[in-house]
This record gives C-alpha cells, sequence and structure tokens, in this order.
C-alpha cells in the first residue's frame, strides 16, 4: 500500500483476446507498495502480454487496471506519460537503442524526461552501469554486446529515473546461472532500499523464489494458482506442482 492506501497495481477482471484466441479471461490481482510478485506461466501464457497492458502498450477488452493511481486505460497522453515515467520497464527483448552506446542508452530516459545537469547525468548512469557490471562496456554499440549484457544494460535504463514500479519480461533468461543470481539479487536490493514495487515475468521458478514475496501461475487466461513458492510447489493440483518441477515425485 502506498501512503494514500491504494496498492501500487491493482488490475481487475482484465480480459484480452486477438480474434477469436482468449488470452487474459478476466484475471484480478494487486501488487501492494514494496511487493514483488513473479509472474510465471507456460510460453504463450499471456504474460508479456500483460505487462503491456499495464503500460497501455496495448488496450485492454475489458476490466480496469491502476497503476501508480491512475486508471491507464482511461488517462490522457500526459497523464499516461506520467504514469510511465514512474515505471521502469524491461521488455523481454532488451529493445536498446541501437544508434545509441551502451551509456547513451541509459542516459536517454534521464536526458528526456529528467531536468538532471550532464554531469550529474554521466554519474548516475556510471553508478547504473557499476550496478549491473556493466561499467567496462559504456563506450560499446549495443550490436557489440551479447544479448545477457544487453539485457543488463536495459536493465540499467529502466532503473534510471528511480521507478516506483518495475516491470520485468525475463530479466534473466538468456543470462548464465551467475549472472542471473546478481540479476536476482539487484531486483531484491532495489527492494529493501527503495520501496519499490515489482512484477517480474519469468520461468525461473527457483531463482524467482529467492527474490519475490508472492508468485501468480497464469493459465489459460487466468490466475490458475496464487502464493508463496513453498506453496505453490507443494499444491494439491498437479498441474501446478507440475509446473515447479515437484509434480512426479
Ligand atoms: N499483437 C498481437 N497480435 C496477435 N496476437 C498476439 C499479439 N501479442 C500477443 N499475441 C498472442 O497472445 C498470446 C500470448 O502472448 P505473450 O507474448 O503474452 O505470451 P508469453 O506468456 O509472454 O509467452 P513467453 O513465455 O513465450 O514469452 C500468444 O498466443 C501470442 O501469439
Ligand atoms: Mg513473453
Amino acid at each position: 500500500m502506498n501512503s494514500n492506501g491504494h496498492p501500487a497495481i491493482a488490475v481487475e477482471d482484465l480480459r484480452k483476446a486477438f480474434g477469436d484466441q482468449r488470452v487474459l479471461n478476466g484475471i484480478t490481482f494487486q501488487v501492494a507498495r514494496g511487493e514483488t510478485v513473479a509472474v510465471i506461466g507456460r510460453s504463450g501464457g499471456g504474460k508479456s502480454v500483460l505487462l503491456k497492458l499495464l503500460i497501455r502498450l496495448q488496450l485492454p477488452d475489458s476490466g480496469s487496471i491502476h497503476v501508480a493511481d491512475q486508471e491507464v486505460t482511461k488517462v490522457d497522453d500526459r497523464q499516461l506519460n506520467e504514469v510511465r515515467k514512474k515505471i521502469g520497464f524491461l521488455f523481454q527483448q532488451a529493445a536498446l537503442y541501437d544508434s545509441l552506446t551502451v551509456e547513451e542508452n541509459v542516459a536517454f530516459p534521464l536526458s528526456r524526461h529528467s531536468n538532471m545537469a550532464t554531469q550529474e547525468q554521466e554519474k548516475k548512469v556510471r553508478e547504473l552501469l557499476g550496478e549491473v557490471g556493466m561499467d567496462q562496456d559504456r563506450a560499446k554499440w549495443p550490436s557489440q554486446i551479447s544479448g545477457g549484457m544487453q539485457k543488463r544494460v536495459g536493465l540499467a535504463r529502466a532503473l534510471a529515473l528511480d521507478p516506483e514500479i518495475l516491470l520485468f519480461d525475463e530479466p534473466t533468461a538468456g543470462l548464465d546461472p551467475i549472472t542471473a543470481e546478481e540479476i536476482g539479487k539487484l531486483i531484491a536490493d532495489l527492494k529493501q532500499k527503495h520501496q519499490m514495487s515489482a512484477i517480474v515475468v519469468t520461468h525461473d521458478v527457483h531463482g524467482a523464489s529467492a527474490y519475490s514475496d508472492r508468485m501468480l501461475l497464469l493459465h489459460n487466461g487466468n490466475i490458475k494458482a496464487e502464493g508463496s513458492f513453498e506453496d505453490l510447489k507443494s499444491s494439491k493440483d498437479e498441474f501446478v506442482s507440475r509446473f515447479f518441477g515437484y509434480g512426479l515425485r
């Protein structure tokens, strides 16, 4: 809950279809201030669509979405811009700007959306790149670094404006286990230090158990299960426990 008592994110009866393919079938959940929720589910299950709806890159067919106290399906463009400034978003594909260097990518939100002086921006960019272990590569182009490195730069860029809310789409996919664990630690630290609220979409359920407060399992357009890693892995539902690799034991 934030200072006015509202959750950071509240989704109610959210529905989204593409043609006759129903992707989200009326899902309802909340994320409290300072809470990290991991969203898991099968490939093609609608996890990325859910994140895109939260920042109105797509519009739902029905349902309400409150993010940072705004109903994002109803706000005007100016208000939407204000909401987006409070959100750090990491896309599934890191989506760096090819024509900008690593450090320019991270500086981009600062020069565009903050009043920071250039020197201050440079300092902030170095700090952010340090946090994700990319400070050595700051002058490189996106094409000169690996996919995992691009992801880490995307993460640094998502954090540039000290967002209240983080939406991460598979932040650790394609990373080696050590880097993945470091990113997990970074997410946990951010929550501790800055009381950020986060939704992290991931296939790495074990990794997510280390930094998330709660997990949502999305299946066939609904929230099939919700709870801690321990709750879900010992679920009596075979699909749920199988998802965690415990079903056949
Ligand atoms: N713009 C679009 N137009 C049509 N169909 C779409 C669009 N975006 C997503 N879909 C469909 O919606 C479904 C859910 O896609 P989504 O990307 O959310 O899956 P996901 O859970 O993120 O999967 P993964 O784990 O593989 O990333 C898929 O069947 C996909 O083809
Ligand atoms: Mg996805």
